[in-house]
């Protein structure tokens, strides 16, 4: 074990880098998560049948006859739940703290790959126990992936396959496998660049061994994270709803909580915009921060500078402001498609409420942002501050704020 340990890390950490607010221990805590998640992964599948017919009835039986079944399901639906945000908030940390350039480009790629393979993780085990949770929010999900040009069919069929749920191959064999690889070589790279981005130099700089110094705390919050994580799965059940039956629909009916603000975006915009272009822009601007020019090297401090987070905070409410204002405004006051009656929709609720969100970033930035004079840097962690925050919105809308027929309510 130690062995293992101590091939993880380097021998010496600098010691600053050890302070709790520099990663609040998020990487460490979605390694952890991934390892909960194929023990308890495999435990399940000794008694989960792969087959539309058999599958719902294979969750019953390990819920019920199965000593510790229904904890165990518990525990594998909540550390799910948990690796899910804990990798984005650790996806925000390396953001905020400008861990993602220069030698640290490409682990910011593999992360927003590991990200990806997360959310796909989660996506095909919810399918899994085929309840109607799960017969519908693939259907609602599936509906989605449709919209994307060419591939759009083959994915739907990839996912769900025919007599075999091919959900299962993905979510108990090719998406583990992949993400074990792919967070070995994250940790490799961590090492490679020389340990997490930090500020300053100098005194704040002292190396220390690993061991007890990292291994220890590591230890300690995986305990807390271990209890608080096996306390919720005594207190709540993971979702199982009644056999799926396409003869009777759920209302609402929506995808899985994480692609519910795609889902609210969709009742706004042109599903080419909502399912394709915008969710293609968002993830190309992702992929493409590293390689920007910048005015300043990375100097790991959070936020950049004291105008960093300035700047952040009011483009955050900036965007929380505009985001439920636009869904209200399209909502209760106009329809695009039918003012604009006449015009392919792809225009008139696709380009036209996108020109009208870009124009209103524009102003925000002409008419506050250029005054503060902010650098590169600081420009970029503005737009992905507004990302951020209107995805934040649109996926709490959509959680908490879509009722029956999909319609906004309180
Ligand atoms: C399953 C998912 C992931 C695991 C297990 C993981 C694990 C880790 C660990 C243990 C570290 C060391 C420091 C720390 O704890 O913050 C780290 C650093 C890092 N991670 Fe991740 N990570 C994951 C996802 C991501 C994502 C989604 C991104 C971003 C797109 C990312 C980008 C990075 C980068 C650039 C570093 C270096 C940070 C620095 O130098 O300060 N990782 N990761």
């Amino acid at each position: 074990m130690r062995n293992i340990l101590l091939h993880i890390h380097p021998a010496k950490v600098n010691e600053a880098s050890l302070r709790f607010p520099r990663t609040f221990g998020l990487g460490g805590m979605a390694a952890l998560l991934i390892v909960i998640q194929i023990i308890t992964g495999i435990l399940l599948r000794f008694y989960y049948t792969a087959t539309p017919a058999g599958a719902y009835d294979s969750v019953i039986f390990l819920k019920n006859q199965v000593l510790f079944g229904q904890f165990i399901r518990n525990i594998h639906y909540w550390s799910g739940v948990f690796m899910l945000l804990i990798a984005f908030l650790h996806f925000l940390r390396v953001f905020f703290t400008g861990a993602y350039r220069e030698i640290r480009k490409k682990n910011w790629l593999f992360g927003l790959f590991l990200l990806l393979l997360v959310v796909l993780l989660n996506f095909t085990g919810y399918l899994l126990p085929w309840d109607q949770l799960a017969y519908w929010a693939i259907t609602v999900s599936t509906n989605i992936i449709s919209y994307l040009p060419l591939v759009g069919d083959s994915l739907r069929t990839a996912i769900v396959g025919g007599k075999e749920l091919n959900a299962d191959t993905l979510h108990t064999s090719v998406l583990p496998f992949l993400l074990l690889v792919l967070v070995l070589y994250h940790f490799w790279r961590v090492r490679k660049a020389g340990g997490i981005l930090m500020p300053g130099t100098g005194e704040e700089n002292e190396m220390v061994p690993v061991m007890p110094n990292l291994v220890f705390r590591e230890f300690i919050v995986a305990l807390v994270l271990t209890a608080v994580l096996f306390t919720v799965a005594v207190l709540f059940n993971a979702p199982l709803l009644g056999k799926a039956n396409p003869a009777y629909s759920m209302n609402p009916t929506k995808a899985p909580w994480y692609f519910d603000g795609v889902q609210e975006l969709l009742m706004h915009f042109h599903p080419f915009f909502a399912a394709f272009v915008i969710p293609l822009s968002v993830m190309v601007f992702l992929a493409w921060i590293p390689f920007l020019e910048y005015d300043n090297a990375p100097n790991g401090h959070w936020f950049i500078s004291e105008k960093g987070k300035q700047s952040s905070k009011s483009t955050a409410i900036f965007a929380a402001a505009v985001t439920v204002s636009g869904i209200l405004f399209n909502e209760y006051v106009v329809n695009f498609e039918i003012l604009l009656h006449g015009i392919p929709a792809v225009i008139s609720n696709g380009v036209v409420p996108l020109l009208i969100i870009l124009v209103f970033m524009a102003g925000f930035y002409r008419f506050y942002l250029r005054r503060l004079r902010l650098s590169k840097e600081e420009l970029v962690q503005a737009i992905f501050v507004f990302i951020m925050v209107a995805f934040i919105v649109l996926t709490i809308t959509g959680i908490f704020f879509r009722g029956k027929d999909m319609e906004l309510t309180l």
